[in-house]
């Protein structure tokens, strides 16, 4: 075992069967993993090659001298290594995932399948257009989609996360601003935005201008009328909110952007909530991006790979990222380079076309689902949020009264007094099996709890889901500090050091740092 790896309650250097009170430090069936280098058995090797022919060395002397550094292992030691690992996921395929403002969807399989098919997997980027006809009317079909649902005429494909489609989005309101002579240098953001708003609006040289939100959890629109002037470039607001509220004064915030010459950006990560309901191109939005994991069901993996199409205005298409696939005279054509009719263009984001596997699984999303369907998916999420907002109320405290669309905010109002923080209520969530709700964001509510159930939960799982925080809720009254305080106690690890890990974080094997920190 190596120091670092180790749960809070073992010391660095000290036997983690100790405190797990097993012989092997086991527990049940959690395997204690060691690294992949931990595992090392010099000289060991899972497979059996000959050695090469005689070649010709070509690097000019640039070859490596040493060894490579790889773990000596069998193959059957790297197959159970790393299918215990993936067994250490929690995922939305093995339980609830109330993660708030991330719209944990379940994965269809069909999905899943279609992207398998050799004709969209096996294709390479670099192949004549001529060859794959049917993957750029599958990508003409998705943007079809997307226009239909968002009532805006043009979609920027490539973009590869929310955070992308904002960067591309914001890149373009500032080149219409500068062609229309006018750069300029404020970008206003309401304090309940997601970080990512004002980090792109920053990255795109814009000061961040912050609007601060009303006792209704929404914009204050006396505020944003007070700071937009002709120096504001745009408002940059999601909505539904990150309180989990629709802004109900939209369409005045809309007229008021607009009024000051400033483009309305919205943050569409939770389209879910209002998708095949509401047309953003309705409320007065400019630019939207659409976070395809969060709506349209493609995987969210590790930080990828990822996909956030961006939908534009008029105003804003001959600015939008290429590549661009347009309909020609003889069908579909591909503009790939900033000249004639995308002589505006901002240029590439991203190689080639952005995401193809995920533009598969969400198209098949939303045929699997048609119209109909998508517009069911907005009822059930926000059903399924306020059946928890309901049946919590009495036991957590909600941040603000009222309905709440597809997830739901409680502060730490319900923990007042027990010397009980937020985060020791969510460590205690994790002991009873679930992953936990998102805390202390948006950062306008005290001790945030923001709990987003996703429209595909049965009302059997709500329930045992709304039992659990209930019964954790009555533990916290009863003034048992203590079972909050040690929690998580099943966990392979127990509380682990967050600010050590953000402030010295290690990020590849150091033996030799290990080992001093073990010794210190
Ligand atoms: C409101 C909001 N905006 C933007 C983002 C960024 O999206 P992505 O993670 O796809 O970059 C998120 C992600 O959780 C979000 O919740």
């Amino acid at each position: 075992m190596s120091g670092w790896s180790q749960a809070v309650s073992t010391r660095a250097g000290e036997d983690p069967s100790a405190s797990v009170g097993t012989f092997t430090g086991n527990r049940g069936l959690q395997i204690e993993e060691k690294l992949i280098f931990e595992q090392d058995s010099p000289g060991r090797c899972g497979v059996d090659l000959t050695d090469p022919p005689p070649f010709q060395a070509r690097l000019g002397g640039l070859e490596r001298q040493g060894a490579i550094g790889l773990p000596g292992l069998s193959e059957p030691q790297v197959v159970r290594h790393f299918t215990r690992l993936s067994q250490k996921n929690y995922a939305i395929d093995t339980g609830l995932y109330p993660l708030g403002s991330c719209t944990m969807k379940h994965n269809p399989r069909l999905n899943e399948k279609l992207a398998r098919l050799p004709g969209f997997a096996d294709i390479h980027p670099l192949q004549p257009t001529s060859t794959v006809p049917g993957a750029l009317a599958l990508i003409d079909t998705l943007a079809h989609w997307l226009k239909t649902l968002t009532g805006m005429p043009a979609i920027a494909l490539s973009p590869g996360a929310g955070a992308h489609g904002e960067l591309c989005g914001i890149m373009s309101i500032r080149a219409a601003l500068e062609a229309r002579g006018e750069p300029r240098s404020r970008v206003l953001v309401p304090d309940s935005a997601h970080g990512t708003n004002p980090a792109t609006a920053a990255a795109c040289g814009y000061d961040v201008d912050s609007v601060p939100g009303n006792p209704q959890g929404r914009v204050d629109l006396g505020a944003l009328r007070a700071k937009l002037d002709t120096d504001v470039a745009a408002l940059m607001l999601t909505n539904p909110n990150t309180c989990g509220l629709f802004e109900n004064e939209i369409l005045e915030i809309a007229a008021a952007v607009h009024a000051a010459g400033a483009f309305f950006y919205c943050d569409g990560a939770n389209f879910n909530a209002i998708v095949g309901r509401v047309r953003p191109a309705d409320l007065g939005i400019d630019c939207m991006h659409l976070n395809l994991h969060k709506t349209f069901s493609t995987p969210h993996g590790g930080g990828g790979p990822g996909s956030g199409p961006v939908a534009l205005a008029s105003s804003l298409a001959p600015y939008a990222s290429l590549p661009w696939l347009v309909h020609g005279p003889d069908g579909l054509e591909l503009v790939e380079d900033k000249k004639g009719k995308a002589q505006q263009t901002i240029g590439r984001l991203k190689g080639f076309h952005g995401q193809m596997g995920m533009f598969v699984r969400a198209l098949a999303y939303m045929m699997s689902h048609g119209a109909d369907g998508l517009r069911q998916v907005a009822e059930d999420a926000v059903l399924n949020a306020n059946y928890l907002r309901v049946r919590l109320e009495g036991d957590l405290s909600p941040a603000f009264p009222g309905l709440c669309m597809h997830e739901v905010l409680f502060d730490d109002g319900f923990l007042k007094d027990t010397g009980i923080t937020t985060l020791d209520f969510a460590k205690a969530l994790i002991d009873e099996g679930y992953h936990p709700m998102t805390i202390y964001f948006p950062l306008v509510v005290h001790g945030a709890l923001l709990i987003e159930p996703t429209e595909t939960e049965s009302r059997a799982s709500l329930d045992r889901f709304a039992d659990t925080l209930k019964a954790l809720a009555a533990t916290a009254r009863s003034g048992d500090a203590a079972h909050f305080r040690t929690a998580p106690r099943w966990t392979p690890r127990r509380r682990l050091d967050e600010t050590a890990a953000a402030r010295r974080p290690v990020l590849r094997w150091d033996p030799e740092r290990l080992n001093q920190e073990a010794t210190e």
